[in-house]
């Protein structure tokens, strides 16, 4: 049977490195890193996310500021709140939960993110960064997915990963982490996708399979090689009239089959999930670092 690599234990070691930290530079320096957090429209998911984030900055002692925007917010008048917290020296993180209401162009409120405040690591310059093995602010999910490994004593370097989905939120950055000819990394990387029309020559050649392609517990232990260790990203609601909310949450593996193949495997709740926000409280602290020097 397979290691349970457990997420929020991790995540949990990793908030209290960036509180102790926070505190170190506090009574040094007087600084205190703060993150901003904007949400456009109700969206249940979002709100989910963006209190859990206000805790957590709560809990290691960031300062944070959260906006709740209506729906009916312009594109102008969130570019204008952006242009504010770029000039705002209490904020060093800025946050804009996606998805953003239809009539909002995302990639135009991303790009008017000053890079050094992109804590989601999504604009274009810190993707390039990112890419071409520059130190930056990097995706919270692909970079937890990194530590996951690291602090599991699992070193991808001369490993075959293989990466199911491209996305730019998890896909293709954690490719381009793992690619990197840098220590935690050097992997042989594949990038398999939807574009497949059989996925599994791929599934079957991975020596760490990174699930995040959105299709619940479509990818099974049959498809695996003994000894992968499978990293899931995926997290959907399944109906399960036996569970008390009359469903239930999986991730994009088939835990029960791949756990009998598997040398060890993040579970789904409590695996990749806790790493996000513990990466986001990281990237606030060092983009603090950065602005401070
Ligand atoms: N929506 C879902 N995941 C994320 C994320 O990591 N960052 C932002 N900004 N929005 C999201």
């Amino acid at each position: 049977m397979a290691m349970i690599i457990d997420g929020k234990r991790i995540a949990d070691e990793i908030r209290e490195e960036v509180r102790v930290e926070v505190a170190a530079l506090k009574a040094s320096k007087g600084i205190v890193p703060g993150l901003a957090v904007v949400l456009v429209g109700d969206d249940p998911a979002s709100d989910v996310y963006v209190r859990m984030k206000g805790k957590a900055c709560e809990e290691l002692g960031l300062h944070s500021v959260t906006d709740r925007l209506p729906a009916s917010t312009t594109e102008a008048a969130l570019l204008k709140r952006v242009a504010e917290l770029n000039a705002d020296p209490a904020i060093h993180g800025i946050l804009v939960q996606m998805p953003l209401p239809k009539h909002i162009n995302e990639a135009r409120v991303i790009e008017a993110i000053d890079p050094v405040k992109d804590v989601d690591g999504f604009h274009p310059v810190n993707v390039g960064k990112l890419i071409i093995g520059e130190d930056t602010l990097r995706p919270c999910t692909p970079a937890g997915v990194q530590e996951l490994l690291l602090r599991s004593n699992i070193d991808p370097a001369g490993m075959h990963v293989v990466v199911v989905g491209r996305s730019n939120i998890v896909g293709k950055p954690v490719a381009s982490i793992l690619m990197q000819k840098q220590k935690g990394a050097n992997a042989i990387v594949t990038i398999a996708h939807t574009g497949a029309k059989d996925l599994r020559p791929y599934l079957v050649s991975a020596d760490i399979l990174i699930a995040a392609i959105g299709r619940p517990e479509s990818i099974r232990g049959e498809d695996l090689k003994t000894g992968v260790v499978v990293i899931d990203v995926g997290i959907s609601r399944v109906d399960d009239a036996t569970a008390k909310k009359g469903y239930r949450l999986v991730g994009d593996v088939h835990f029960a089959s791949a756990s009998t193949v598997a040398s060890a495997i993040t579970p789904v709740p409590g695996g990749v999930g806790p790493m996000t926000i513990a990466m986001l409280m990281k990237n606030t602290l060092k983009a603090c670092r950065w602005k401070s020097g």
